[in-house]
């Protein structure tokens, strides 16, 4: 199993965003790709068109024996995806009172899943440190951090390097990881000018290029559809694809 970690310093990047259409554009080199929804917020499974009113998920009280098998979701899209599940307060401190208390426990329950080596999965992530994050970083050989093109982004590079150096220092299994920029719009000079601090302030782990600022994400999400599938001639499916050759090409994700 390969886990890929998206995760960011800052909140409304486009984790949950890429992570999606990510997995869709992996599905299609001929991986077999599971999702898992590490956020609270529980939007991932938006746009797999899980039915709004469903609560299943990993953090959900119902699921048997918290085995994570029984939250699984196949989706249309040649993935499959485990959600964070609908969780109130009290569940939510139950849940994660269980995840603080075992340092290992993500690796636990992706272990229950039995995927094998070539297996790819990805996972999404809350903003800024978090529990969650402290698990994934842990099991990830690779992360993805999205930046969007402003200055609140900038500045948050080093939080996120030092927390990224902190989690994974010494693991023989970490691959590495590289800075994504999402939500470019290359007619705006800060957007273009951030574009360029960024890749020579981060040099070869900066992706040379962006996924742009597309309407097609908004309107792909508010039809619970990846944007391949949307508008699958759209800029923000060509750069998905971009980035999907991109990883492959760095780091070898699917055999
Ligand atoms: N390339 C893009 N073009 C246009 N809209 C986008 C793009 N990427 C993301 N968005 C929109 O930006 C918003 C935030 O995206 P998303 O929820 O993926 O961010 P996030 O980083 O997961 O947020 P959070 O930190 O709250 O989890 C959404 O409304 C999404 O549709
Ligand atoms: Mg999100």
């Amino acid at each position: 199993m390969r886990v890929v970690a998206v995760i960011s310093p800052k909140g409304g990047v486009g984790k949950t965003t890429v992570t999606a259409n990510l997995a869709v554009s992996l599905a299609r080199l001929g991986a077999r790709i599971t999702v898992v929804d590490l956020d609270p917020q529980n939007a991932l499974r938006l746009h797999f068109g899980m039915a709004h009113d469903d609560p299943t998920g990993i953090g959900s009280r119902d699921l048997l024996n918290g085995q994570w098998q029984y939250a699984l979701h196949e989706s249309s899209y040649g993935v499959d995806f485990l959600p964070y599940g609908t969780v109130d307060e009290r569940q939510r401190e139950i849940f994660e009172h269980r995840i603080k208390s075992n340092p290992d426990w993500l690796l636990t329950h992706l272990n229950t899943l039995r995927l094998d080596d070539t297996d790819v999965v990805l996972i999404d992530t809350p903003p800024g440190p978090s529990m969650y994050l402290q698990q994934v970083l842990k099991v990830a050989n690779i992360a993805v951090v999205v930046l969007k093109p402003d200055a609140a982004s900038y500045s948050t590079v080093p939080s996120i390097e030092s927390l990224i150096q902190h989690y994974t220092e010494g693991r023989k299994d970490f691959l590495g990881y590289c800075y994504l920029l999402n939500q470019m719009d290359a007619s705006k000079q800060l957007c273009r000018d951030v574009f360029g601090m960024l890749r020579s302030n981060l040099g070869v782990k900066f992706v040379p290029f962006a996924i742009h600022r597309d309407e097609a994400v908004s309107e792909a999400l508010a039809c619970q559809t990846p944007v391949s599938y949307y508008a699958q001639h759209s800029s923000a499916t060509q750069d998905v694809q971009y980035f999907t050759t991109w990883l492959q090409r760095n780091f070898g994700l699917v055999d």
